[in-house]
């Protein structure tokens, strides 16, 4: 987690445990109100998302008013077919990009997030992730979200499984140096591939799947040479 996303998560945290948490209208009336069945998400399924549970309440995304009670909460909330609300279809990397501000960063260089602003055909955030972002997608579940508007297979799955092998290897690292009495060099190699990592997350939201593949690959390799590297300098110490 970067360290303005940790900081999102502790104030909402905070404004979730503390009974000031009385200010934010929206929750209050949603957990009660009962939406037409056919709206997009209910108080429910918020709750349950990543967003519920990390205290990112309905108007960081809808707008409106959580300090009125009454029906004045709704003021200024405009629905997703209006071109001004935060939540219209091309708005909406903007919007989640107020808190994923990476994730921004890297969309916007993409040719998904120039074919979205030119003729509306390109993906957003929520096509991908749901409005609700209850979850990061498999590699599996991936291919059939791009198989949605493109015919030939994107290679999206084998980039991805590739990315996931490398931070797993890069991972494994990191235990291995935590259960080592001596890994200076070690350790330094380890932040060195911990940057590579988060550069490479950085990356994926460019969808410069050949480059985040071959990358992947690399790292995947480095870190494994490491952790070999390392066990046979533990070994020698031992002797
Ligand atoms: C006093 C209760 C109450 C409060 C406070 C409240 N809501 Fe609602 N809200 C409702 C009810 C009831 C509906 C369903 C009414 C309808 O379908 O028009 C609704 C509908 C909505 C909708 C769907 C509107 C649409 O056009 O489909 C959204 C989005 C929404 N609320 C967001 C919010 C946000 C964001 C806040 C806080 C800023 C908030 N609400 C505060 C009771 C409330
Ligand atoms: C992380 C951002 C986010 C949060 C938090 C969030 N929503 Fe939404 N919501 C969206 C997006 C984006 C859409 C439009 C989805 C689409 O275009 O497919 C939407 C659509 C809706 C709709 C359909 C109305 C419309 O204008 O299309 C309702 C109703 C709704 N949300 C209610 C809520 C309520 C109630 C909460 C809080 C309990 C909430 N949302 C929290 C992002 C969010
Ligand atoms: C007000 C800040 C805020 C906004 C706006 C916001 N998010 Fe989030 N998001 C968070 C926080 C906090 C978390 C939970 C902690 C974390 O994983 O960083 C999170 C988690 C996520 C996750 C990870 C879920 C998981 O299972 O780990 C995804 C994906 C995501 N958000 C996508 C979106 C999308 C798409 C939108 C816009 C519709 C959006 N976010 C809007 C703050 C926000
Ligand atoms: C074409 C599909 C697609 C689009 C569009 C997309 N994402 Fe993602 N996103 C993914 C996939 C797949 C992953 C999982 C990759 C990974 O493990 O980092 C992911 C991962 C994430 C994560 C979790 C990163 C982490 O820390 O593990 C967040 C947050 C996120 N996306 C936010 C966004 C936001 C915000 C936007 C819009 C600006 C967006 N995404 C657009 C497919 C997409
Ligand atoms: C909502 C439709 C939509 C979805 C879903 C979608 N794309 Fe795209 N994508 C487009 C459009 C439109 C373009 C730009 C026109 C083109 O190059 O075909 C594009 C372009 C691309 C390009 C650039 C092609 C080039 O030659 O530069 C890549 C790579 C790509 N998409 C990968 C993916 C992957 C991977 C997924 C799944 C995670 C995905 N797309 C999901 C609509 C989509």
């Amino acid at each position: 987690m970067n360290p303005l996303r940790m900081m999102v998560a502790l104030i909402a945290l905070i404004l979730v445990a503390a009974p000031a948490r009385a200010a934010d209208s929206c929750i209050d009336c949603h957990r009660k109100a009962v939406l037409p069945l056919d709206r997009e998400h209910d108080y429910a399924q918020w709750e349950q998302s990543a967003h519920g549970k990390a205290g990112v309440s309905c108007h960081s995304c809808h707008g409106g008013d959580p300090t009125q009670s009454g029906p004045n909460a709704h003021k200024g909330l405009l629905p997703s077919s209006d071109p001004a609300s935060p939540i219209y279809f091309t708005k909406v990397p903007e919007t989640c990009g107020a808190c994923h501000t990476e994730e921004l960063q890297a969309f916007r260089k993409s040719a998904h997030h120039k074919e979205l602003m030119r003729s509306g055909k390109g993906p957003n955030c929520v096509t991908c992730h749901g409005s609700m972002a209850n979850e990061i997608l498999s590699p599996k579940h991936l291919e059939n979200t791009c198989s949605l508007c493109h015919r030939k297979p994107m290679g999206a799955r084998p980039a991805l499984m590739a990315l996931n092998n490398a931070s797993a290897a890069v991972e494994r690292l990191g235990t291995q140096i935590g259960r080592s009495g001596d890994a200076a060099e070690a350790k330094e190699t380890f932040a060195r591939l911990e940057k590579e990592r988060g550069e490479l997350l950085r990356d994926w939201h460019t969808f410069t799947l050949k480059g985040v593949l071959e990358k992947s690959q690399a790292l995947t390799k480095k870190a494994i040479a490491a952790a070999r590297a390392l066990s046979a300098h533990d070994a020698n110490k031992a002797k």
